[in-house]
């Protein structure tokens, strides 16, 4: 059931976490299915409504960066620093766990990965909770993350007592995920937090995983984001193509989309479960330029396109 966020009904999701329930709840990148990090069988229904393996590790999420202490055993020379430039926002730290976390959050990995969300319905039920969260993507194994609550399918609906309704997610792709367990940090997931950023602030150079660098991420699977409909990479669409183009819409499957990255990534779910739910059997993205500041995209739609 989706219902708006009134405080009654953040208060009602709260104790339904406490209770061991599973819950819709918007953040400011996708909406997550969450689970308190206190009920460890809550956290473990996660991994069979959503279809993940089990060596697939969850973001832990909190309302203040201290509780991040609890939960690393080493929080190292960097979070702290990068804590108070990015959080609450969409960057993803990934350390060394405390005893505080249960391994089925973790995957069974040693390390642990928390952010603080910047979506003010997910940092009002945090604190009223206060107690850590995990919550993945609210998507089956390999689809669409959903940018708005009426996207979560129905499949995953139907196990959550409630989906707070925060309207769409206005930076519309996953937390970049940075690896701070080794000599120098590093990115696994490519999002909204570019490596410059990051540099900028801790000084040093960030290096960026390989692709498909399935080992160190279990999560980072070669095929992800994809809606039902096959998606074909192109250089432009022709007249009577449906999907995403750089161009003028030329009929009523194509969707003109923003030459910004920015403004690109906030729309790229939203637009592909919108074609998706015309019932098109192949949806084509027009290939965004090669650049830097296009990493996080060009990320996603490549695994989305993956066969
Ligand atoms: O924006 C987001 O991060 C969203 C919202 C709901 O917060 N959450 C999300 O969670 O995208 P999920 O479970 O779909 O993706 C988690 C990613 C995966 O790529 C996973 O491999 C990586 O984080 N990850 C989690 N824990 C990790 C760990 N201990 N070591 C390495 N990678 C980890
Ligand atoms: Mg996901």
């Amino acid at each position: 059931m989706i219902v708006p966020p009134t405080s009654a009904n953040i208060q009602l999701a709260a104790q339904m976490l406490e209770n061991g329930e599973l819950i819709g709840m918007p953040t400011e990148t996708v909406y997550g299915i969450a689970a308190s990090l206190n009920q460890p069988e809550a956290v473990a229904r996660i991994f069979r409504v959503k279809g993940r393996p089990e060596g697939h590790p969850l973001i832990v999420h909190l309302a203040k960066p201290e509780q991040g202490f609890d939960l690393s055993s080493d929080i190292g020379p960097y979070f702290e620093r990068l804590a108070s430039a990015f959080w609450p926002g969409p960057l993803t730290m990934v350390l060394p766990k405390s005893d505080r976390v249960p391994s089925v959050a973790t995957g069974g990995l040693d390390t642990v990965a928390i952010r603080v969300p910047k979506h003010p319905v997910a940092l009002e039920l945090l604190s009223i909770l206060d107690a850590p969260v995990t919550a993945p993507s609210a998507n089956r194994f390999t689809r669409l993350s959903p940018t708005q609550a009426g996207h979560i399918d129905r499949e995953i609906a139907e196990h959550l007592a409630l989906i707070l309704d925060g309207g769409q997610c206005q930076v519309g792709i996953e937390s970049t995920v940075l690896d701070l367990t080794g000599e120098t940090p590093r990115i696994l997931r490519p999002g909204h937090i570019t490596p410059q950023m990051i540099s900028q602030v801790v000084g040093v150079d960030v290096c960026i995983a390989g692709d498909m660098d399935g080992n160190k991420s279990p999560g980072l699977h070669p095929k992800h984001y994809s809606p039902r409909a096959t998606v074909v990479l192109c250089e432009s669409l022709s007249a009577d193509q449906s999907g995403l183009t750089f161009d003028a819409a030329e009929n009523a499957n194509q969707i003109s989309m923003p030459k910004d990255p920015v403004a690109y990534a906030a729309r790229l779910y939203s637009e592909l479960q919108k074609l998706d739910d015309l019932g098109v059997d192949h949806i084509f993205i027009a290939a965004p330029p090669v650049a830097p500041a296009w990493t996080a995209v060009w990320d996603r739609i490549k695994r989305s396109a993956h066969p």
